[in-house]
């Protein structure tokens, strides 16, 4: 049944309005998709086409409610009668600061964004947010200086800006974010130190050679190295290592 469902709806058409004028659609395509079916060309607010990027932050209504509605234009199916227009940028906050020079402390986060206590912990920036993060949570920990919580729960942010172009204190929630997880990443998470030791090794030169001579390689013999690459499996046995060692 639900097969034969999804069967009909790639036939069918539905009226959608972008900015305001009325275009009827294919019912399966995404916002994205169905924008350009409807004749525009994405040179901004298109970006992965795969709800990475964040670059297709849209805002939707249906008649007779008032509620608004938000989504990634590229992951979002167009829906009968929906109202949209997408906001591909909304003017945001950015502090500069030189990561090697500041600390992981409430008062780092707030002397680069001082609006951040201007937060009226309202839930507006939650209810915004495509990528259903608690963002009301993470501005929360933000103001009590929790580095690790900030970071973690921020972690799925793509930066689209549909929280900053709602909030009523004029925050920009996913720039203090980002600092938050700069600062994490740089002062509070555990170290890898097989990273650490593998950069020390491409810093000594031991790649060079091996970078040289397949930069000298012709394209074929290229393709065949490639399609012959050991690959892990992909249910990974934990200890796997490939049979060619010569750079591990
Ligand atoms: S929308 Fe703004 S004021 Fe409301 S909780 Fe989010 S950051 Fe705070
Ligand atoms: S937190 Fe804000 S900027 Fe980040 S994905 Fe959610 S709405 Fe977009
Ligand atoms: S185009 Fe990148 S998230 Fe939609």
């Amino acid at each position: 049944m639900e097969a034969k469902i999804k069967e009909n709806r790639k036939d069918e058409v539905v009226p959608i309005f972008i900015m305001g004028k009325r275009y009827e659609v294919p019912a399966s395509l995404t916002i994205q998709k169905a924008m350009e079916h409807a004749g525009y060309q994405l040179i901004r607010g298109c970006g992965c086409r795969g709800g990475i990027c964040g670059a297709c932050g849209t805002v939707y209504r249906f008649p007779g409610t008032y509620k608004i509605e938000v989504g990634l234009a590229c992951q979002t199916v167009v829906q009968p009668n929906m109202y949209l227009t997408q906001i591909p940028f909304f003017p945001a906050t950015k502090s500069a600061y030189d990561i090697e020079k500041i600390k992981p402390t409430i008062e780092t986060l707030v002397k680069n964004y001082p609006e951040l206590l201007r937060c009226l912990q309202c839930n507006t920036c939650t209810k915004s947010c495509p990528m259903e993060i608690e963002v009301m949570d993470y501005m929360a920990a933000a103001m009590r200086g929790d580095i690790e919580r900030l970071a973690e729960l921020s972690f799925d942010c793509v930066m689209c800006g549909l929280c900053t172009s709602r909030c009523p204190a004029e925050i920009c929630q996913y720039n203090i974010a980002i600092l938050g997880r700069r600062l994490y990443a740089k002062y509070v998470a555990l170290k890898a130190e097989h990273v650490a030791s593998m950069v020390k090794e491409i810093e000594k030169g031991r790649y060079e050679q091996m970078l040289r001579q397949l930069m000298d390689t012709d394209e074929e013999t290229l393709k065949t190295l490639y399609n012959e690459w050991e690959i892990e499996p992909e249910q990974g046995v934990e200890d796997w290592v490939p049979k060619e060692k010569t750079y591990l």
